[in-house]
């Protein structure tokens, strides 16, 4: 797991989550930001939005602290793969499920190397990793759904939740964080619109459903077009 000395852009989005930052994680963006900012609460709309399409046979795609996992891990058989550009998000959130034995997988969403192989998953969640790329929706999102479809088993689901731009109107406490953020280039979602985000899935899935729960969009879709 060799990472290039200067970061690339793409990089940036991940750089961040540092073994501090992914301490006051759960807290801090799961806790607060979700509650104030944006109005999208973790444990009455996110967590069961992530434990209703979770399967047995998982693919986790940008994995923070674990957080999701980690309440969710009680299924009998689980298995779970985490895919992340970070080493410490996939050993931090690793530990948190090693009961599950992870597959940890470091790779760089908008620049696969093809590192899952021929791999299929019945479920495959996106959670909170959209808005850290750099780029346009309908660019960075066609990237990652193209090189994720093929890892949808028949019948499976690809879902997920982002945080969107400026069209979502955010409150005081949103367009502070929104502003730093996207200047530091922790999130590159400043444009980022739930038309743009349906367009985007549309063009990969057959089945394709997007709604917003405060500043946030929510997706999921199956039967990939190939
Ligand atoms: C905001 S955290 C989301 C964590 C978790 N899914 C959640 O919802 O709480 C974003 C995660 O995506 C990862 N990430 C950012 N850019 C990435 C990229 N280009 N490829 C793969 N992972 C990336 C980060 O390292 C981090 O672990």
């Amino acid at each position: 797991m060799n990472k290039p000395s200067t970061p690339t852009h793409s990089e940036k989005g991940a750089a961040v989550y540092s073994d501090c930052v992914l301490k006051i994680y759960d807290y801090w963006v799961l806790g607060l930001s979700n509650q104030y900012a944006w109005k999208c609460p973790t444990d009455a709309v996110l967590l069961p939005f992530f434990r209703q399409h979770l399967s047995s046979n998982h693919l986790d795609v940008g994995v923070g602290s674990g957080y999701y996992l980690a309440h969710s891990s009680d299924i009998l058989g689980q298995r779970v793969t985490l895919l992340d550009l970070n080493d410490n998000s996939l050993r931090v959130a690793g530990s948190r499920v090693s009961h599950l034995q992870p597959t940890l997988i470091r790779e760089d969403v908008l620049h696969s190397d093809g590192a899952l192989g021929g791999a299929k998953f019945d479920s495959i969640s996106l959670f909170y990793l959209l808005h850290c790329l750099p780029g346009n929706m309908t660019d960075k999102a066609r990237k990652v759904f193209s090189s994720l479809a093929p890892h949808l088993a028949p019948g499976g689901v690809l879902y997920g939740a982002t945080i969107l731009g400026e069209e979502a109107e955010h409150n005081w406490l949103g367009r502070r964080l929104m502003g730093l953020y996207n200047r530091k280039g922790i999130f590159g979602n400043k444009r980022d619109t739930l038309a743009n985000l349906q367009f985007a899935l549309a063009e990969h899935f057959t089945n394709v459903v997007a709604w917003q729960v405060g500043k946030v969009a929510l997706f999921k879709a199956d039967m990939p077009l190939m």
